[in-house]
C-alpha cells in the first residue's frame, strides 16, 4: 500500500524508537523521540533499512484502543516482537515457517486464548498468589540481609535487582537452587540477544543472531522444563504454580495438551524475571534521581504500593509489543491494510502528557497511576499481581534498611527495545 508522505514517520526518529541500540540511551533517544511522536504523528508509518514497514503507536489512548480489540488486532500471525527482516527470515527458517516460537498465551489469539487463559488465570489470581507472601517475605529478608551488609559502593543490579526475582521465580515453580545459574543464564540469553555482553558463543554473528538466540534459549527452556512437567505429573505438590498449571482444566475440564502445559509453564520463568529486575531497578533509579521521594517513602511505608506502581510506570521493562492487522480497516484515521503491523510503545504511552501529570518527575504519590507497563486488554499480563507482591515484599524490607542513598556513576542500559533496563546501577547508601 502506498502511505500518504504526511504519514511517513522521518527516519531518524523511527530508528531513535526501533532499534535496540536507542534503548542504550533511552533519555537523550527514545523519550525525546517518542514525545515529537506523541504531538505530531502518534500513529504514523515508520519504514528503515532492514526492517519490515511497522505503523508506530505513541499515545497512551491509542495504545488502548489497538490493544483492546482482539478480533481486529491479532498477536501472532506474523510476530508479537519487532525483529529486522533478517532476523524474522532467519526465525521462520528455524521454526517450520513462523515466528510462534512459543506456544504461550501471546502467541494465542481467539478462541484459541481465551480457552487456555480462562484455564490457568485463577493460578494468578491476587487471593492464590497471596499464599507465597511468606515465602517471598523471607526470600527478600535474605536478599536485603546481604545487600545491606556490602554498605558503600555498590552495583544495585548484580547486588539486589537481578537475583532476587529470579530466585522469587524458581520459588513459586518449585526449581531448585542448583539450578540458579542455568536459569539466569538462560533468561540472559533469551532477552539479551542485541546485547554485545548477553551474546551466546554457540550463535555466530549475522543480522539474524538476535533471533537465533532467541530460539536456541526457548528451545533450552524447553528441554529443561520438559523435566518440571514430567517430574510434577508424577509427584505433583502442594503450593506449586508448576503444579498448578500442569493440573489446570479448560472449561470441558480436559487437561491441557503437555506441549502448552510446558510452555506455560516455562513462561513463569520467561516473564517473571528480567521484566521484575527491570521494575525493581527501575524503582531505585527513579528515588536515586528523586531523592524528596526517597524521604517520602521513608516516611510513609503506606506509600510502597504507590513506588511500585511509579517504577512500572519510569521503567517500562517491555518497551513494545506487537500486533498485526487481521483484515483491512480505519483504524485512528489511517487506512490499515490486513497483515500491517502495529509496534505498540508502552514506553510512549507511559509518558503521555494527556493521560500523566509531570511525566518526567518520578512521583510515589501519584494517583490514579494507569501506566501500561503490563499492557492493556485481553493479553493484559497474566503475572501483575506475583510481580507487584515481589517488588512490595522487597521495598518494605529495603526501605527501612536505608538511612541515605546517592547515585555513585552513570547505569548503564541493556540495548534491547524489547524487555530492558538497568544494566548496572552504581549506588551508595548508608544502612539505618
Ligand atoms: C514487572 C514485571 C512484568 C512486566 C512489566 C510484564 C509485562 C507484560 C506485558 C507487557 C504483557 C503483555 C503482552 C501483550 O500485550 O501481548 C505480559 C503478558 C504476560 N505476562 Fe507479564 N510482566 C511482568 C511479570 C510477569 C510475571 C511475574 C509473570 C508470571 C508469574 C508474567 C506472566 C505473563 C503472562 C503469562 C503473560 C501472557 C498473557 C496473555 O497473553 O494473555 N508476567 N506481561
Amino acid at each position: 500500500m502506498t502511505v500518504e508522505t504526511a504519514l511517513t514517520v522521518p527516519e531518524e526518529i523511527a530508528r531513535s524508537v526501533m532499534l535496540p541500540e536507542s534503548y542504550a540511551d533511552l533519555d537523550g533517544t527514545v523519550h525525546p523521540a517518542c514525545r515529537w511522536l506523541r504531538e505530531n504523528l502518534p500513529v504514523g508509518r515508520a519504514e528503515i533499512d532492514g526492517y519490515d514497514p511497522v505503523w508506530l503507536i505513541a499515545r497512551h489512548a491509542d495504545i488502548k484502543t489497538i490493544l483492546g480489540d482482539q478480533d481486529l488486532f491479532h498477536n501472532a500471525d506474523v510476530n508479537i516482537l519487532l525483529y529486522p527482516t533478517a532476523g524474522e527470515e532467519g526465525l521462520r527458517a528455524l521454526n517450520g515457517g513462523n515466528t510462534k516460537v512459543l506456544e504461550n498465551l501471546s502467541y494465542m489469539d481467539p478462541p484459541e486464548h481465551a480457552t487456555y487463559r480462562t484455564a490457568i488465570a485463577p493460578v494468578f489470581s491476587p487471593a492464590r498468589v497471596r499464599q507465597f507472601e511468606a515465602r517471598l517475605k523471607t526470600l527478600a529478608k535474605e536478599h536485603v540481609d546481604r545487600f545491606i551488609e556490602a554498605e558503600g559502593d555498590i552495583d544495585f543490579v548484580s547486588e539486589l535487582s537481578r537475583d532476587y526475582p529470579l530466585s522469587a521465580v524458581m520459588e513459586l515453580a518449585g526449581i531448585p537452587p542448583e539450578d540458579y545459574q542455568y536459569m539466569l543464564r538462560l533468561t540472559q540469553d533469551t532477552f539479551g540477544g542485541d546485547d554485545p555482553d548477553w551474546k551466546r558463543d554457540d550463535v555466530p554473528e549475522s543480522p539474524e543472531a538476535a533471533a537465533r538466540q532467541w530460539h536456541a534459549a526457548v528451545q533450552d527452556f524447553y528441554e529443561y522444563f520438559e523435566g518440571i512437567r514430567s517430574d510434577r505429573t508424577e509427584r505433583p505438590r502442594l503450593a506449586d504454580m508448576s503444579t498448578e498449571i500442569i493440573t489446570s482444566r479448560t472449561a470441558d475440564g480436559a487437561l491441557m495438551p503437555d506441549r502448552i502445559q510446558n510452555h506455560l509453564t516455562l513462561t513463569l520463568a520467561l516473564a517473571g524475571h528480567d521484566t521484575v529486575n527491570s521494575a525493581i531497578s527501575g524503582c531505585m533509579h527513579g528515588l536515586l534521581q528523586f531523592p524528596d521521594q526517597f524521604a517520602k517513602v521513608k516516611e510513609d511505608p503506606s506509600l510502597i504500593p504507590g513506588l511500585v506502581d511509579e517504577g512500572l510506570r519510569w521503567a517500562t521493562p517491555a518497551k513494545h509489543f506487537m500486533r498485526n492487522a487481521s483484515e483491512d480497516a480505519d483504524v485512528l484515521g489511517v487506512e490499515m491494510n490486513a497483515m500491517d503491523r502495529v509496534m505498540a510503545l508502552f514506553v510512549s504511552g507511559n509518558r503521555d502528557e494527556e493521560v500523566f501529570e509531570s511525566p518526567y518527575d518520578f512521583d510515589v504519590t501519584r494517583k490514579p497511576n494507569p501506566h501500561l507497563s503490563f499492557s492493556y486488554g485481553p493479553h493484559v499480563c497474566l503475572g501483575q499481581h506475583v510481580a507487584k507482591l515481589e517488588m512490595r515484599t522487597l521495598y518494605a524490607e529495603l526501605i527501612p534498611r536505608l538511612r541515605t542513598i546517592e547515585p555513585a556513576g552513570e547505569p548503564t542500559l541493556k540495548l534491547s527495545n524489547f524487555v530492558s533496563g538497568q544494566k548496572t546501577l552504581p549506588m551508595r547508601f548508608v544502612a539505618a
